[in-house]
């Protein structure tokens, strides 16, 4: 053994202070962001079937939720709508009153601290529960932006922080910055869900949001999980029309997704750690299967290291809990 010369990785791991000196990234609560879903109607609180822990909530349970999150230190919530009516256009997504807004309002004047981000997509409001407008059976781009810059303006004239388009049309980022502009909202950010794979991970969302598409899938809009060039260039093109963030979507399968984007531009990065990948980790603990605390810190910081800024998550709240510990 004398002479033998190898590298003694272990003296850098041998006591927890030491470990603690040298670890490279860190997940902090004010990573993440909560996602909420917010029922029309009253005195409703449904646990999601199959996420368990997440709930729809009308407006009268609104307060209770958001108390926690603010007790909690959870900087940012994303705001999803469950409307109750729904049409072909999806009219509910930019009125006035559509749930979104009125739950924007609530928040704004009652937590102003908290960023609110509205998710900016049409599926939770149209009867079919595509992204955007139908024409000859496929989602028609150009005349679903129209509709997306009304909600996205209704959304940030009810007081939203961050827009964040999820629907997937070509144009999407330059459509919405023109019509913020337009009505005095230049300095509104958008959040572009501009690399969002077509991924059967959103599952348990379209539970949650009760967004199934009725016929077809979102394969015409949404990218092929087998592309990385790809990812590129909807981040390039999205960064050109004026994204100030940009969403890596789902997480943890497309990790090397959000290492490219972060080291290919200089915005900051979020990853959204999807509804599919919540249930899986849920159904594995609840089985007792897994240690749910370590594997939930670990995926996060996962995410961190992989180059996310900022962490979309259903974990946000016990992730939350557990950091203060
Ligand atoms: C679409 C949207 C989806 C999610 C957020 N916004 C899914 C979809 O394309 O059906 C999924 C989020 C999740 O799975 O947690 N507007």
């Amino acid at each position: 053994m004398k002479h033998l010369q190898f590298a003694r990785h272990r003296r850098l791991r041998s006591s927890a202070p030491l470990r603690s000196m040298v670890r490279e990234n860190h997940l902090r609560t004010e990573d993440l962001i909560y996602p909420l879903f917010i029922l029309e109607g009253e005195n409703k609180r449904n646990e999601v079937r199959s996420m368990p822990g997440v709930y729809q909530l009308t407006m009268d349970n609104l307060k209770a939720e958001m108390d926690e999150i603010a007790e909690l230190g959870i900087p940012s919530v994303l705001l999803f709508g469950v409307p109750e009516e729904k049409d072909e256009c999806g009219s509910q997504a930019y009125h006035d009153h559509g749930i979104v807004q009125v739950a924007t309002r609530f928040i704004k004047e009652n937590y102003p601290e908290i960023v609110v981000i509205a998710d900016t997509c049409l599926c939770e409001y149209t009867s079919h529960g595509h992204c955007g407008l139908i024409e000859n059976g496929d989602v028609h781009n150009d005349s679903s932006l129209e509709l997306l810059v009304k909600t996205a303006v209704s959304q940030a004239e009810a007081g939203a922080d961050i827009i964040a388009p999820s629907n997937m049309m070509d144009g999407f980022v330059a459509a919405i910055r023109e019509g913020l502009d337009e009505a005095g909202y230049e300095n509104i950010p958008i959040m572009s869900y501009g690399v969002k794979y077509a991924s059967a991970f959103y599952g348990p969302f379209r539970d949650a949001a009760d967004s199934t598409p009725q016929f077809g899938d979102r394969k015409t809009y949404q990218m092929d999980p087998a592309n990385r060039f790809e990812a590129l260039r909807e981040a390039e093109s999205d960064i050109d029309e004026g994204a100030d963030f940009m969403i890596v979507k789902p997480g943890m399968p497309y990790l090397d997704i959000v290492r490219d984007v972060k080291n290919n531009f200089n915005l900051p990065v979020v990853i959204y750690n999807v509804s599919g990948e919540y249930s899986m980790v849920k159904a594995a603990a609840a089985n007792g299967w897994i240690d749910e605390q370590r594997i939930v810190m670990e995926m996060l910081t996962g995410m961190k290291r992989a180059g996310a800024d900022l962490i979309i998550t259903y974990h946000a709240k016990d992730a939350a809990r557990w950091l203060k510990e």
